[in-house]
């Protein structure tokens, strides 16, 4: 399948997380100037959509219990996670935001 557009970069806040769905997976897609990382959309800790966090130096703050992930790697930086966040690539051409889900790195792909 490979990349499909899922956005469009004048969409989404730069600084900020964009929820959208893919096939039924909710993604959070972190957009930082002309770039996008994108990660599963719930939390590993419990269900929580990260699109509702806070996004700060590159990271995502979740709204339930202010767990903590790494927006580009996915990884859970604080107590109460102990699972990564899966991240999928990502990349901008033309305006389009373009993600390709079988791409899914270690975390929470499969939900
Ligand atoms: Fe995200 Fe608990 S649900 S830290």
């Amino acid at each position: 399948m490979g990349f499909r557009k899922v956005a469009e970069l004048d969409a989404l806040r730069d600084g900020g997380v964009t929820g959208v769905e893919v096939d039924g997976v909710p993604i959070a897609l972190f957009r930082q100037g002309n770039e996008v990382h994108a990660t599963h959309g719930i939390c590993t800790h419990a269900l929580a959509f990260l699109k509702d966090g806070y996004v700060e130096n590159g990271t995502i703050e979740c709204p339930l219990h202010q767990g903590v992930f790494d927006i580009r790697t996915g990884r859970a930086l604080c107590a109460p996670l102990t699972q990564d966040l899966a991240t999928y690539a990502a990349k901008v051409e033309g305006g389009d935001v373009l993600v390709d889900l079988e791409t899914a790195s270690t975390g929470r792909a499969d939900e």
